[in-house]
């Protein structure tokens, strides 16, 4: 398995281009399932959750071609001719669940494995399973695997989801395209992912109104056809490389960077002493004079402060001036990051979902294990500001949601190096 090894080094400079976003991109993917005609995603991730997600559609049927270098893919779902989502497959990665919704819609047949727990918490699926019920669906749990079936199709209804959950808005929101009449969505998610889809969608042919608040209407039609999208910026890698300059010093423009993308994420940079300034390429972040100041942070769904930026905030606020509270209302194990944080000198004390750090000085470098894919990244932040040397192990959490981080850092000035694991 490889490790990335990290020596901390003073201010980065220069800029830094940001992906298209894995989480948009996973439910993207999916929504080639919903018709017979070709579906394009251009600025798309190369990440090893896309070539999951790949692997998952090729299962089923679909063709997926992964063009110039990646930065495509081209699909087409004229011929599915599986409609089982193995566990194999979907255990290894939770977003696979989103071709549940698509596969009932076009197909109205699906089986899914149920994923299971994760790291980062239980992640049950009720909520997806509620709102396809209300569309008719059958859904019945046999051997670990969801059986859903729709025998007289999908037909539109008024859902109301206990929690903004955005993989739930996303598989209802698939499925109710091709469902007969008006699916309403109360309480939908808002992420900016949410809307990237509902934009694919509806230049697939779909209708829909509301995406990005927190009621979508969707009136169903017959079929969906082919089109081309882009794939949204990824405000979480944009969010973590934001946070270079702020731990390390220096001036960073992160390429293709937007304030709305990052709101409330940005307010709390100025509050801890980091200006951000929006240019016509993207966003320049600078370290404004003298230490980091503490600030607290609660995590909310869209447009509050993001759950996938919790572990790279907590690593800069152990070198802040003061004490910080994190607390984490998204998931109930999101600080696997703490004690890792921990052994390389930070002083975190956690209790439930609220993590108090109180501020060093300077962290030190340590041999450290990385838990998932934002806590992976959270202890390279923390390394490049650390003295000495570290070692993250386990990186292959990181390679699901950060492309070639080493060479993009790199770039910046870090020190920091992959070693090729056996
Ligand atoms: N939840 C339920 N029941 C459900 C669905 C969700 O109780 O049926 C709970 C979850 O257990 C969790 C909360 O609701 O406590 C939020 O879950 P949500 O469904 O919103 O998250 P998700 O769709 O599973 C996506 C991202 C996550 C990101 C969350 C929250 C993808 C592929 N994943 O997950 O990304 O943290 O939204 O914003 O879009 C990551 O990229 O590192 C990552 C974990």
């Amino acid at each position: 398995m490889d490790s990335i090894i990290v020596r901390g080094n003073g201010p980065l400079n220069g800029q830094i281009a940001i992906a298209g976003a894995k989480n948009a991109c996973l439910a993207l993917m999916p929504a080639t399932l919903l018709s017979e005609e070709p579906l394009t995603l251009t600025n798309a991730p190369r990440l090893s959750d896309i070539k999951t997600m790949t692997e998952l559609l090729s299962s089923l049927g679909a063709e997926v071609s992964s063009l110039q270098d990646g930065k495509v893919q081209a699909m087409s779902s004229h011929n599915l001719d599986n409609h089982v989502a193995d566990y194999d497959i979907v255990r290894k990665m939770r977003a696979s669940n989103l071709v549940l919704g698509p596969m009932l819609a076009r197909l109205g047949h699906a089986v899914v494995s149920l994923p299971g727990g994760c790291a980062i918490g239980a992640r049950p699926m009720d909520l997806h399973i509620h709102g396809l019920e209300a569309l008719g669906a059958e859904i019945e749990l046999k051997d670990g695997y969801l059986h859903a079936k729709a025998p007289r199709g999908l037909k539109g209804a008024e859902i109301t989801l206990g929690f903004a959950s955005v993989g739930a808005t996303e598989n209802i929101l698939m499925a109710a395209t091709l469902a007969k009449g008006t699916t309403i969505i109360n309480n939908a998610a808002r992420e900016p992912e949410i809307v990237d889809l509902a934009k694919c969608l509806s230049a697939m042919g779909a209708q829909i109104e509301g995406a990005g608040s927190e009621r979508i209407e969707v009136q169903g039609v017959d079929r969906l056809h082919g089109a081309t999208h882009p794939v949204v910026t990824d405000r979480i890698e944009l969010g973590t490389y934001m946070l270079a300059p702020a731990i390390c010093g220096g001036e960073v423009e992160c390429l293709g960077g937007r304030i709305e993308l990052v709101g409330a994420f940005c307010e709390k940079l100025d509050e801890a002493g980091i200006s951000v300034e929006e240019t016509d390429k993207g966003l320049k972040v600078a370290r404004r004079n003298g230490r980091v100041k503490a600030v607290d942070v609660v995590t909310e769904p869209f447009p509050g402060f993001p759950t996938d930026l919790q572990a790279q905030m907590m690593a800069l606020m152990c070198t802040a001036e003061g004490t910080s509270v994190l607390e984490e209302r998204i998931f109930e194990n999101r600080f696997m990051h703490a004690p890792e944080l921990t052994r390389m000198g930070a002083n975190i004390e956690v209790h439930g979902g609220t993590a108090t750090v109180h501020g060093v000085e300077r962290l030190k470098g340590a041999p450290v294990m990385a838990t998932d894919l934002r806590a992976s990244v959270s202890l390279i932040l923390a390394a490049m500001a650390a003295e000495g040397e570290t070692i993250v192990n386990r990186v292959y959490h990181l390679d699901r949601g950060y492309e070639r981080v080493e060479e993009k850092l790199g770039n910046l000035g870090a020190h920091i190096e992959r070693v090729k694991g056996g």
